[in-house]
């Protein structure tokens, strides 16, 4: 089968792109308005983007045209927190992406804890194992999109305990953190099998 984009509408290219570009971390991210109201959303639009300066982006669609309560916060206020989504808070996490209004906190509406960052003016999900604490670096309006590429200066990270790193390293553990990623519609994937192989030498 061969499609050519041209002649895809664009449910159907969310649908190629959402169900092939997988897994997707999930990172859950948290605000708060400049009125003080906490709000939380997940996102798997997500990715690494650079060490130095130390950078993840997001990109978050609009609702008919207005931003997302997450966007809006973020533009507000240049402050977030990525929370990396676990195994343990997947149903938790579901729960927040319900398309609420400005004036829900999902935190709240969730029954979720919540901490403060304390580099950036934003909530954290308390008990989540690994916390970006995110500054606003750039935001990229992405021409004849209804998203909107954010990127966010990780300038804290708070890391649990319970997740060990690698012997002289800060590589997270992985299978400690079970982190929870999307594939399409429904549907999530769990970290299975970890090979590991020793890149050519040349
Ligand atoms: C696992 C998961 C991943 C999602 N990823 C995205 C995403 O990358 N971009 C986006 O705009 N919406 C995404 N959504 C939908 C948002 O979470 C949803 O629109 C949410 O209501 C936004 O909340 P807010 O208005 O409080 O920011 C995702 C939903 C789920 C369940």
């Amino acid at each position: 089968m061969i499609l050519d984009s041209a002649a895809l509408g664009g449910r159907e290219r969310y649908q190629l792109l959402t169900s092939l570009v997988v897994p997707r971390p999930i990172a859950w991210v948290s605000t708060r308005s400049p009125e003080g109201r906490r709000n939380l959303a997940p996102f798997s639009y997500f990715a690494a983007v650079s060490a130095t300066p130390f950078l993840v982006s997001v990109s978050i669609g609009s609702r008919s045209g207005v931003d997302k309560d997450t966007l809006r916060n973020i533009r507000r206020t240049g402050a977030f927190c990525v929370n990396l989504a676990t195994e343990p808070q997947l149903a938790l996490m579901n729960d927040t992406a319900g398309e609420y209004g400005p004036e829900v906190d999902e935190f709240e509406h969730a029954g979720i804890a919540s901490a403060e960052a304390e580099r950036v003016d934003a909530p954290y999900v308390a008990d989540c194992p690994a916390v970006l604490e995110c500054r606003l670096f750039q935001v990229v309006e992405l021409e004849g999109s209804p998203n909107t590429l954010v990127l966010g200066e990780v300038l804290r990270v708070r890391l649990s305990d319970d997740v060990p790193l690698a012997p002289g390293t800060l590589f997270a553990d992985t299978a400690a953190l079970r982190p929870v990623a999307r594939l399409w519609g429904d549907l999530y994937a769990t970290i299975g099998e970890t090979p590991s192989l020793a890149r050519p030498r040349v």
